[in-house]
């Protein structure tokens, strides 16, 4: 059981250097229309070496709380979600907690570019659980710091970002509907390892993350058909009150085209961003939901499905009714 739960703040933290297809023609054998045409990205937001992971996750936090008028003091879980961390513990949720300065539950969630709908599941079933009335969700990535700036099938793809919301306890549920799934990447096909060292004791650990690596063509190919089961699945679950509108993880223009061809969902039902900051993981969902709010393309009453695939492979969806 999830608890009836709303979305009441919600907030981004972007890196201020926005870097242009331009200027990775410069690093690698692309072209911005190569990168437009098959990706529909122009640009990513790329964090400075003093702008981390863990600083986005702690100002996103804290603007969302603020926006939702919570009290630090209220919230009973940080549920963070990355991949991305400058530690292997503690958890960013505990550092967002540390930022804070509250005593309540905090952990992370790995699960790729599905993360922040794991997250969000995960929290609101929590609160169900724990009897707590609210939660701060947080997603932050800085991807870039993951990508072989010299490999140009992927590093024309990723950017920095992270977003947060706030899920209060409501009178009724505006979030219904979870779904999380998963199938086994046996191919590898998208996976960051880390490096591993020699100990006098152990022979080989881990210590270090490696670049990412990707085989494109099997993970555009695993992303629409996941992406287009969750979207069918949970419209069935919905029954006579459909959801209109989608979010789904911003990853590549072209894989959101092809599912929009094989539903039958109009162009103006999907929100897209990734013209601006390319696919920053778990963060591209709640960044997407800001914009598409503060844009006015997001409005209170709408029915809205979150649709996230990625690394794992995973997949998960849930819907949302919009209440701000
Ligand atoms: C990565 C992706 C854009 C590549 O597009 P594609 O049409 O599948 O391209 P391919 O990988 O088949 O490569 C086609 C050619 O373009 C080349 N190419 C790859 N990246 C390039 C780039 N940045 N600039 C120019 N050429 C590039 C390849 O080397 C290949 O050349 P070849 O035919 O001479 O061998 C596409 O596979 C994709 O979007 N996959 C999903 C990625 C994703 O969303 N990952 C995250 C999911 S959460």
């Amino acid at each position: 059981m999830i608890a009836p739960v709303e979305i009441a703040g919600i907030s981004t933290t972007l890196p201020k250097r926005a870097v242009t297809n331009f200027e990775i023609e410069k690093l690698v054998d692309t072209t911005d229309e190569w990168i437009t045409k098959r990706t529909g990205i122009s640009t990513r937001r790329i964090a400075s070496k003093e702008e981390t992971a863990l600083d986005m996750a702690a100002d996103v936090a804290k603007k969302a709380l603020e926006q939702s008028g919570v009290k630090k003091e209220d919230i009973g879980l940080i549920v963070s979600s990355t991949i991305c961390s400058e530690y292997v513990t503690p958890a960013m949720a505990s550092h967002v907690q540390k930022a804070f300065d509250i005593d309540c539950a905090a952990m992370d969630i790995s699960a790729g570019c599905t993360g922040f709908v794991y997250a969000l599941i995960t929290a609101a079933s929590l609160m169900d659980s724990l009897s707590i009335d609210a939660a701060l969700v947080v997603a932050s990535e800085k991807l870039s710091d993951y990508t072989d700036w010299e490999d140009r099938s992927t590093c024309v793809l990723f950017g920095d970002g992270a977003g947060a919301v706030v899920l209060k306890r409501s009178d009724t549920a505006c979030m219904s509907y979870p779904v999380l799934g998963g199938s086994p990447d046996h191919e590898d096909v998208l996976i960051c390892k880390r490096e591993k060292r020699q100990t006098p004791f152990s022979g080989a650990v881990r210590v270090k993350k490696e670049y990412i690596h990707m085989k494109g063509r099997e993970v555009f190919t695993y992303a629409v058909g996941a992406f287009e089961h969750t979207l069918k699945k949970l419209l069935k679950m919905c029954g006579d009150k459909p959801y209109t509108k989608i979010i789904p993880h911003q990853a590549n223009e072209k894989i959101i085209d092809y599912v929009m061809r094989k539903t039958d969902f109009g162009k103006e039902q999907f929100f897209m961003n990734i013209k601006e900051y390319a696919n920053t993981s778990s963060a591209t969902i709640p960044i997407a939901m800001y914009d598409a709010y503060k844009e006015g393309w997001l409005k209170k009453g709408d029915r809205l499905a979150l649709v996230g695939f990625g690394a794992g492979l995973t997949c998960g969806g849930v819907v949302i009714d919009w209440t701000l």
